[in-house]
């Protein structure tokens, strides 16, 4: 593990850019879910529950959460892959819901995913160099020499030798398929990435090496990133500011070192007090979250984190707790959170 805890913190953690690059409003998601008869859905159910969110040029912003919470709902829905039921996203000014289907898909060079399994959404019979030039095709960026050339530096840039572009994917080893799903992604230029937990399949030692190289090309091309992972030692590796997600909510938001060493929402220590993260901090005790996930068709009265909170009290069962500030650029929503600022 000691490698994944073994933090660098090379960026400022509120970058100084003034303006956000991706600036996320109220955004909100509904499924229709369980057909019944003729087929009219029988509930609604609400994954992204009215979540804003900032990325700034260059900076890793973590979303965590457990599984069910809602961050693949919210990635796809920053980059309009999934079309959000309410809120507004800004892409460097541009109000992407306010793009045809048309000018959406032109977008797509400036704001890309990295999914899990690389291979999800690819054609096995076409060569590396083909599925990395993809996007240049596509956006019409480079032709013949050019885009041969292009496709070698993109495979070097994620530590592929050239030779990588005549080869076929399943003669690949899971770290080199996702350098592969890295190298696609870095295509068209992206200023902005969706990274939905990229390294959850891979090895202890291969994560390490793929967290290093998205650390690597942040550096190097200023690109804005949203880090999904429900594994909270990879984020605290890898992201500057941390947000956590719980059913459909954005309980917590904080600088990386804040939230790791002084947590105030009673589930960011839980879920730290169940990580197998040692180091600095105070000595954790441990939380057991008790029971599951609820049903985000049925989510509890008020605060959502009620039901399995060990603080709660009949005021939680009432009012809905919102997020507010407690530390400097550490926001809780919690009425009863830990002071520690
Ligand atoms: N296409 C869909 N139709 C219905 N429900 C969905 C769909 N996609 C996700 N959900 C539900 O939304 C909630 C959040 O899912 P998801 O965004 O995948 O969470 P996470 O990525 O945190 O595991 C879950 O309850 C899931 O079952
Ligand atoms: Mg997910």
């Amino acid at each position: 593990m000691n490698v994944l805890t073994n933090q660098c913190l090379t960026a400022s953690v509120i970058p100084a850019a003034s303006r956000a690059l991706v600036e996320v409003t109220d955004l909100r998601k509904s499924f229709a879910v369980g057909r019944g008869l003729f087929g009219r859905p029988r509930a609604t159910l609400e994954a992204v529950s009215g979540v804003s969110l900032q990325v700034f040029p260059g900076e890793i912003v973590g979303l965590v959460g457990e599984s069910g919470s809602g961050k693949t709902t919210l990635g796809r829905c920053v980059l309009r892959l999934v079309e959000p039921t309410a809120g507004t996203v800004r892409f460097d000014g541009v109000d992407l819901m306010s793009l045809t289907a048309r000018e959406l898909r032109a977008f797509r060079k400036h704001m890309q995913i990295i999914f899990q399994d690389p291979y999800d959404s690819i054609n096995e019979r076409m060569r590396i160099g083909d599925l990395v030039g993809e996007a240049l095709t596509i956006h019409r960026l480079a032709t013949g020499e050019a885009r041969r050339g292009r496709i070698i530096e993109l495979l070097e840039q994620v530590g592929l030798r050239a030779e990588f572009a005549d080869r076929y994917p399943h003669t690949l080893s899971g770290g080199q398929r996702q350098r592969v799903g890295i190298a696609r992604a870095l295509a068209g230029g992206p200023q902005f990435l969706v990274a939905d937990e990229p390294v959850s399949a891979l090895d202890l030692s291969v994560q390490a090496q793929i967290l290093n190289l998205l650390l690597d090309i942040r550096d190097r091309l200023n690109v804005g990133m949203l880090f999904i992972s429900h594994d909270l030692s990879v984020v605290r590796f890898i992201a500057d500011r941390v947000l956590v997600m719980y059913l459909g909510k954005i309980v917590e938001s904080a600088p990386a070192d804040a939230l790791y060493q002084n947590a105030a929402h009673p589930y960011t220590q839980a879920l730290l007090s169940a990580a197998p993260i040692t180091g600095e901090g105070r000595p954790r005790q441990r939380i057991r979250l008790q029971g599951d996930l609820p049903s985000p068709v049925n989510p509890p009265t008020g605060c959502v984190f009620r039901t399995r909170c060990p603080k709660a009290t009949s005021h939680c069962a009432a009012v809905e707790p919102p997020l507010r500030a407690i530390g400097p650029h550490h926001y809780a929503a919690c009425h009863y959170p830990t002071a520690s600022h």
